[in-house]
């Protein structure tokens, strides 16, 4: 399973087990590092990452779906809307060892998702791409990543460890775009 269905509530359709790109490049976040993840829905991410022992915050504009996680040690869950021209709704210097975002775009909190990472932080990003309009939704362009864009976005700025782009049929057919990211600023290369 890679993509949880647009049209999932966070309670819901969001709140199933990690995507596998997720789970895969998770080993590349330092240990007990914190992780960010926006619009984190359901929570799948963060309690994949809780289980790894690492101190999670969930931004989503409905946490309801995070609810039980709510108070938890090590959990920091924010009722934010994102797109409403609000600041940035953590501290301006919070940095965290890995930021993610599944099934979520808004172009205009690329340069805060980059800031956000810590010297060495993880960027893994996994969402919907042109294309996709052809099996479902999102089929808004604003929603959907454009070939090669999540590459751009991290140009001169991270080292890309994987990257792909096509078209998956589990659980549905979609077109997805995916990277893993490093920052460069590490003591070691990524174990991949
Ligand atoms: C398809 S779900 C993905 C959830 C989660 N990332 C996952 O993959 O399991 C999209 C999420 O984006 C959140 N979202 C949409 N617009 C938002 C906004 N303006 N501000 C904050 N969150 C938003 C929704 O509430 C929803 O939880």
């Amino acid at each position: 399973m890679t993509a949880c269905p647009p049209s999932a509530t966070p309670a819901a359709g969001c709140g199933g087990q990690p995507s596998p790109w997720i789970a895969r490049f998770a080993p590349l976040v330092a240990a007990e590092g914190p992780v960010l993840d926006v619009a984190c829905g359901g929570g799948r991410h963060l309690r994949h990452f809780l289980r790894l022992g690492h101190p999670v915050t969930g931004i989503d504009r409905a946490t309801e779906g995070v609810a039980d996680l709510a108070g938890r040690d090590g959990v920091t869950v924010v009722t934010a809307d994102l797109e409403d021209g609000s600041p940035w709704p953590l501290p301006a210097d919070a940095r965290f060892a890995a930021v993610v975002v599944t099934n979520y775009l808004h172009r205009p909190l690329f340069p805060r998702l980059l800031e956000a990472l810590a010297p060495g932080g993880v960027l893994l990003y996994e969402t919907f791409a042109l294309g996709n309009e052809r099996y479902g939704r999102p089929s808004r362009p604003d929603f959907l990543l454009r070939p090669g864009e999540l590459l751009d976005r991290v140009q001169g700025r991270l080292t890309v460890v994987a990257y792909e782009h096509g078209l998956i049929d589990i659980p549905h057919p979609a077109v997805i775009q995916r990277i893993a990211a490093v920052d460069p600023r590490r003591d070691s290369l990524p174990l991949i």
